[in-house]
């Protein structure tokens, strides 16, 4: 059995995080999200092969995964001309399949139980089988109506607040049937939230849900890829490098260079070769990219900062995302909710 995963997306509500490195790729505590879907993926020992459909930056991709070495499941790359939409993307990379296929947009983050899902969908020999799960608000998702028997009755994308009728939504999981294929038009863009799905209700097909409500993230925005770190922190979701952390959740690689006076509190992160100076303060929520350098005295609560950062002397950065390369000068404040491109530099005494 083969899976798709839907990655071709610009990622541009992460901006300007993506601007240089492709959603599927931003690190998650250092390494690239990817990883966390093909363990997903993985919970299923009869897919054989992950098919990559990407368009955006393919190339930064394929050179992290390769054909999946040491994954423990085959990987190959499809890539789209033009950018076909979420449906034509599956059906440009999956032209030669003819067997179920299961489907995942490649940014969300769950455990939901792949098999009872894959279960579900043989049972009721459905044409379709998608996973729902309950948000508090469904606008910035696809809302789907289902019935007692759980056959999906209505298909809603990003619905306007006056249209909302239930709050179970797309979680971007689905399996389908090839055959069914033939109805997304060759080359040109097509959703398969806006088209595909309405179109197997407008025709009684056997379109049936799964509800899960268990942990799910859509990690497209920076609030929610800050979530995400926060959730595996504190164990709300557990993942690597989380899953086997110390009780105070204080994982310091033991290639970090840590001088004498600095302060560390967990639940934090900090990558080999991180070099934190005297009087320092890394509190709760911090994560630390490999060779971040923390000058004396500085202070990092709440942020994420991506590998080869510097944090100027007596510098506060709060609830913060800093791409790589990033110099924040000395005495300089990052109050909170700031998002940084790679290689910004914060001029010294800056307050943002
Ligand atoms: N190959 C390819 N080509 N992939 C695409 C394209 C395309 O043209 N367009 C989008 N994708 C990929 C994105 O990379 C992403 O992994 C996935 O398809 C979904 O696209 P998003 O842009 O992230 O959509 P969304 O988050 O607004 O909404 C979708 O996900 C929600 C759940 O997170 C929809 O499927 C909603 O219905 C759903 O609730
Ligand atoms: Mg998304």
């Amino acid at each position: 059995m083969k899976a798709i995963l839907l990655a071709g997306g610009k990622g541009t509500r992460l901006r300007p995080l993506t601007i240089h490195t492709p959603k599927p790729i931003v690190p998650i505590f250092g390494r690239p999200f990817l990883h966390y879907q093909i363990d997903l993926v993985r919970q299923l020992p009869e897919v054989d092969e992950v098919i990559l459909s990407l368009n955006y930056q393919p190339r930064r991709i394929e050179e992290i995964f390769g054909h999946g070495d040491g994954l423990g499941v085959k990987l190959s790359y499809v890539v789209e001309p033009v950018p076909l939409g979420t449906a034509g993307a599956v059906r440009y990379a999956g032209q030669a399949l003819e067997e179920t296929v299961i489907v995942f947009n490649g940014d969300v983050m769950t455990q939901v139980d792949l098999a009872a899902v894959l279960r579900l969908h043989r049972e009721r020999k459905a044409k379709a089988t998608i996973v729902l799960t309950p948000v508090d608000n469904p606008t910035a998702y696809g809302l789907v109506e289902t019935d007692a028997d759980s056959n999906v009755r209505r298909f809603l994308e990003k619905p306007k607040p006056e249209e909302i009728t239930c709050n179970t939504i797309n979680a971007g999981i689905y399996v389908l049937e090839p055959h069914t294929f033939d109805r997304i038009p060759k080359e040109t863009a097509w959703s398969i939230e806006r088209s595909y799905f309405p179109s197997l209700v407008e025709r009684g097909e056997t379109f049936v849900a799964y509800v899960y409500d268990g942990y799910w993230i859509d990690i497209g925005t920076p609030e929610k890829y800050a979530q995400v770190h926060h959730d595996i922190m504190a164990r709300r979701f557990v993942a690597p490098p989380f899953a086997s952390a110390p009780p105070d959740c204080r994982l310091v690689s033991p290639a970090a260079r840590l001088e004498d006076g600095v302060t560390i509190e967990g639940p934090c992160f900090v990558d080999e070769g991180v070099y934190i100076k005297p009087g320092a303060h890394v509190a709760p929520y911090s994560v630390l990219g490999r060779q971040c350098i923390i000058e004396e005295d500085a202070r990092v609560e709440g942020s994420i900062i991506w590998a080869n950062g510097r944090i100027g002397r007596d510098a506060v950065v709060r609830d913060s995302i800093l791409g790589r390369h990033c110099h924040v000068g000395r005495n300089a404040v990052l109050g909170g909710g700031i998002v940084l491109g790679d290689k910004s530099v914060v001029t010294d005494y800056s307050r943002l």
